[in-house]
C-alpha cells in the first residue's frame, strides 16, 4: 500500500481518529456545554473538536473553527456534519490574533494547540478577550512525552540515530509545554480565574503497528532531518523504534495510553 507523505493528510487519516479524536470528549465533558451555546475552537486542525461540539450545542448554537493554516481548515470544511448540529464557519487566523469580535463566546477550547504558539501568552490573552465574562476555557496539552509511552519510545530511537538535538526537538514539539504550574500561571496571567489542570489518560492503537505510528514521523519537528536520511541510516532509524516499540506490539498492533493535562477555568 502507497503511505502518503504529506504531512496534513497524515495527521488527518493517521493521527486524529488514533490520538485526537478520543480525547474530545475528554474536553467537552468538562465543560458542560449547553444547548445553543457559541463556542470557539483555537487550533482546530481539520476541525477534530468542532464537529463535536457543533452536536452537542445543537442546530440554535455557533461554532467557529480557528487555524493559521488553510490547508487544515480546508479539510475540516470538507467533512460532513452530523444531522442536527450548529452550522460551523472555519476562519484563517493566528491564536495570537483572532478575529472575533470581544465577548462573542461562551466556550473557548483549544486542543493540542497552545504548546505551539509562539506567543502562549499573548494567545491566552486573546481567548479571554473573545470570551464572555463568565464564559468557560478549555485546553488539551500533553503531558512529558514519558507518560506517552509509545512515542518515547520512539523520542529515544530518534536519540540514537539523529543524535540528541534532534531527540530534543522532537520531545519539544508536541511534547513541550508538559509543566502543570507553568500551564496555571501561563492561563492566570491572562486573567482567567477558577483554573485547573486535571491529568487524563487515553488508550492509543496503531492497529498496523511500528509502521503505521513510524508513517507519522512527517508531522513532527524531525521530520526534513529524517527526509534528509540516507537509506541505511533510514533504515536504521526505522530498526531502532521497532526494537524500541516492542513492549507495546501485541499481535502485530502498538497498544498502549497516552496522557494528557486538560485545563479548565473560566473569565
Ligand atoms: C496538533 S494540531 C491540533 C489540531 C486540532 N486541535 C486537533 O485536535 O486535531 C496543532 C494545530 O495548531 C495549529 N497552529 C500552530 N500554530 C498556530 C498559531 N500560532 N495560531 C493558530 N493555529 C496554530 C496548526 O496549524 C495545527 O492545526
Amino acid at each position: 500500500m502507497m503511505v502518503s507523505t504529506d504531512p496534513i493528510k497524515v495527521y488527518d487519516d493517521v493521527l486524529v481518529p488514533r490520538l485526537l479524536e478520543p480525547w474530545v470528549a475528554a474536553l467537552l465533558d468538562r465543560l458542560a456545554l449547553a444547548r445553543n451555546e457559541a463556542l470557539i475552537d483555537v487550533a482546530t486542525g481539520p476541525g477534530t473538536v468542532t464537529r463535536a461540539a457543533a452536536e452537542r450545542v445543537g442546530p440554535g448554537g455557533a461554532v467557529t473553527g480557528c487555524d493559521v493554516s488553510a490547508e487544515m481548515l480546508a479539510v475540516a470544511a470538507d467533512k460532513p456534519l452530523p444531522a442536527g448540529s450548529a452550522a460551523i464557519e472555519y476562519e484563517v487566523c493566528s491564536a495570537e490574533t483572532l478575529t472575533a469580535a470581544d465577548r462573542s463566546f461562551d466556550v473557548l477550547t483549544c486542543q493540542q494547540g497552545l504548546q505551539f504558539f509562539p506567543d502562549r501568552a499573548g494567545a491566552l490573552a486573546e481567548m479571554h478577550r473573545v470570551l464572555r465574562p463568565g464564559g468557560r476555557l478549555g485546553l488539551a496539552v500533553w503531558c512529558d512525552v514519558d507518560q506517552s509511552p509509545p512515542f518515547a519510545a520512539v523520542a529515544t530511537a530518534v536519540d540514537r540515530v539523529l543524535g540528541a538535538g534532534a531527540g530534543v526537538a522532537y520531545r519539544g514539539g508536541p511534547w513541550g509545554l508538559a509543566d502543570p504550574e507553568l500551564l496555571v500561571a501561563l492561563v492566570r496571567g491572562a486573567g482567567f480565574r477558577s483554573v485547573r489542570v486535571e491529568r487524563e489518560v487515553v488508550p492509543v492503537v496503531f492497529e498496523r503497528g511500528a509502521s503505521q505510528l513510524l508513517s507519522t514521523l512527517v508531522c513532527t519537528p524531525v521530520a526534513a532531518q529524517i527526509a534528509e536520511l540516507d537509506s541505511r541510516n533510514r533504515r536504521r532509524l526505522y530498526d531502532q523504534c521497532r526494537r524500541a516499540l516492542r513492549p507495546f506490539t501485541v499481535d502485530g498492533a502498538v497498544v498502549s495510553e497516552t496522557a494528557s493535562h486538560i485545563v479548565t477555568a473560566r473569565k
